[in-house]
């Protein structure tokens, strides 16, 4: 079997953006690991599992919204768009839409092959009849759609409030790359999480079963897995912590004994209490996510929440280029 090579300045198998985050992030004060890098398969498998957990409401609640609001947003945007989803993984909303705006294609972008290709499988079983045509891509750039769907006005979609995990200037610089990728006369459909009290919020982050702690952890299994590291997990424990003045939840992991440990052959050390940032979730007032929308190059044009106002889904049309307000 193929192995990992751990010593410095020899070659490796892992991913070299990972094995780069990793060191610089270890390395950084304070320290910081994006958090693009939960998803291997394991991660992906215990983020489904969250979705599912009673504390974390915002994947029922956007599918309820969704389920109440798609037949407007079929009014207003039209039928017969390519539907252009973002960071498709396996997500169980997208025939709640395709249902309601009977698309001319479906175009789902993942950078994760192997979850793009099950999805894209079970979305053609569900529409027969519906061109269904997967890009493998990184999102965050502006990316080239396929061919079939070049002049097909396009309808984006972004929902699980994924725009929450970037930082603002970042989220403004996605939905610049979305708007053109999508081009003239297209429109989003995006949800976003709302700010609400500072418990519910603590609580959706920190699960009473462990299942967000295991994410987190499983951040620091991998890379003993695939940079050959030491980390001694046990020594770590998971917290989520509200930051008001930034409007964010933020994950750590924080060391609970003084700890050493070698990744890629190089040596680290954390004393107790030290953390490490794994991930940043954002939510918005109504304003915010207005005004974050108009930046990125969006005009709102409908918006829909839940009766209790913890999520909210936003159409937003492209704005045309022009230089005055
Ligand atoms: C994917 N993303 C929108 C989730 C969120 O709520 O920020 C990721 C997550 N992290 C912990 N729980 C869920």
């Amino acid at each position: 079997m193929l192995k990992p090579e751990i010593e410095d300045g020899q070659a490796s198998l892992a991913d070299p953006a990972f094995r780069h985050d990793v060191l610089q992030g270890f390395a950084l004060r304070p320290r910081a690991i994006p958090a693009r890098w939960f998803y291997d398969r394991r991660g992906s498998e215990l983020f489904e599992a969250i979705t599912d957990l009673p504390e974390y409401y915002p994947t029922r609640t956007e599918t309820a919204i969704l389920r109440e609001c798609c037949a407007d947003v079929a009014r207003i945007a039209g039928t017969g768009r390519a539907v252009v989803e973002f960071g498709s993984g396996s997500s169980t909303k997208t025939p709640i839409l395709l249902h309601a705006v009977n698309p001319a294609a479906y175009v789902p972008i993942d950078i994760s092959g192997d979850f793009l290709r099950e999805s894209s499988a079970d979305l053609s079983a569900a529409f027969p009849g519906l061109p269904v045509l997967p890009v493998e891509a990184d999102f965050l750039k502006p990316i080239d759609l396929p061919g079939q769907v070049i002049d097909t006005p396009k309808l984006g979609f972004f929902p699980g409030s994924t725009i929450g995990n970037m930082i603002p200037h970042a989220s403004v610089d996605l939905l610049r790359a979305m708007k053109m990728s999508l081009g003239e006369g297209a429109m989003l459909l995006i949800g976003m999480d709302r700010i609400k009290d500072q418990t519910t919020l603590e609580a959706a982050y920190d699960d009473a079963q462990g299942v967000t702690a295991a994410f987190n952890l499983n951040l620091f299994e991998r890379i003993n897995r695939e940079l050959g590291a030491t980390i001694p997990v046990d020594a770590f424990r998971h917290r989520a912590i509200w930051n008001d003045d930034r409007a964010r939840i933020e994950m750590h992991l924080e060391a609970t004994r003084d700890v050493t440990f070698m990744i890629e052959g190089r040596p680290f050390d954390m004393a107790a209490g030290e953390t490490i940032h794994t991930e940043n979730s954002h939510k918005f007032g109504p304003r915010d996510a207005r005004i974050l929308l108009r930046a990125g190059g969006w005009t709102p044009v409908g918006e829909w929440t839940d009766p209790d106002g913890r999520f909210a889904v936003i159409l937003a049309e492209a704005q045309p280029a022009r230089l005055a307000p």
